[in-house]
């Protein structure tokens, strides 16, 4: 199923239309990544919209969304396929199959890997926060991500019918292997400015009126500015503007950002950082 999109603009847009925000050089990465059969590596700060925008392409794309979350001790097991005990266990005791039989795909229990595998274009994978998984993990993934196959001791190789959208994504806990680099197109996720912050919030939240969106906007854009422990996200951004509208605020004021900043700031330090500063990042209504 090859993409209908025929340019990173009409990504941008149909992204648009289901409510994601991308900027133009994620719309390009995007179209490269579909026109190349190329894997996507996304990293950025925490709340950027990296893993929304994975959804958010199968969703336009009318493709599965195949999630791998990965974590310390992941292996190649838990990602990929586990055999089915109980099944293999019946059909030798019953008799149906000889303890030789019962490793064959029939006996597969596909995790996400395989399953997405299985699907081709029909899936976009998702492999979320890769950096929170083992370098081992990290090599075993390399056939998979150059190929679109892997190998199965039992069965030999599995390969896609034809490439899925696979999508990466790093926080940047740790460095990620020049090898799994190289397998990929590479794209940083920053924070949106003002202006895009804004559209993303009247996508989001709708409910808050439009001159107080502008209004947090424009503050976030300078919290971040401030050196901050944990900067906000995205989501941190609509929960904050969903909190002010709340609590009645009509326009931000530097009272209600301040009764309302555990919505914004996670950490205390931080939370600190922004109060002594809050008359020049949240200035009074003129
Ligand atoms: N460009 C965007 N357009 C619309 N919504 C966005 C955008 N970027 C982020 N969001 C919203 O912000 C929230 C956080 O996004 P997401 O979970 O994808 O961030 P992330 O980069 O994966 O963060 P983490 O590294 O913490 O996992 C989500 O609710 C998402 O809908
Ligand atoms: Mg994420």
């Amino acid at each position: 199923m090859p993409s209908s999109f025929r340019s990173p603009a009409e990504i941008a847009e149909g992204l648009e239309g289901i409510g994601y925000l991308a900027d133009d050089a994620l719309a390009m990465a995007v179209h490269l990544a579909l026109g190349l059969d190329r894997p996507l590596l996304l990293e950025g700060a925490n709340g950027v919209g990296k893993t929304e925008v994975a959804s958010a392409l199968a969703q336009l794309l009318g493709r599965d969304l195949v999630r791998l979350q990965c974590y310390e001790g992941l292996d190649a097991t838990q990602a990929l396929y586990d055999w089915h005990y109980a099944r293999q266990l019946l059909d030798v005791r019953g008799g149906s199959s000889s303890s030789a039989d019962v490793f064959t795909r029939d006996y597969l229990l596909p995790r996400p890997l395989l399953t997405a595998l299985e699907a081709g274009d029909r899936a976009v994978l998702l492999i979320d926060e890769i950096d929170r998984a083992d370098d081992e993990f990290e090599a075993f993934l390399l056939e998979l991500l150059s190929d679109f196959a892997v190998t199965i001791p039992e069965i030999g190789r599995v390969a896609a019918p034809s490439p899925p959208l696979v999508v990466l994504t790093s926080n940047r806990t740790r460095d990620l292997h020049t090898a799994l680099r190289r397998r990929c197109l590479y794209h940083w996720v920053a924070h949106p400015g003002a202006e895009r912050e804004y559209r993303i919030l009247r996508a989001r939240a709708p409910h808050v009126a439009p001159e107080l969106a502008r209004q947090v906007a424009d503050s976030v854009a300078r919290i971040r500015a401030v050196v901050l422990g944990s900067p906000p996200g995205v989501g941190e951004t609509i929960d904050w503007a969903s909190a002010l509208a709340m609590v009645g605020s009509a326009t931000l004021s530097p009272q209600d950002a301040a009764a309302t900043l555990s919505a914004l700031i996670k950490d205390v330090d931080d939370q600190q950082r922004v109060a002594e500063r809050m008359a020049d990042l949240v200035p009074s209504a003129p």
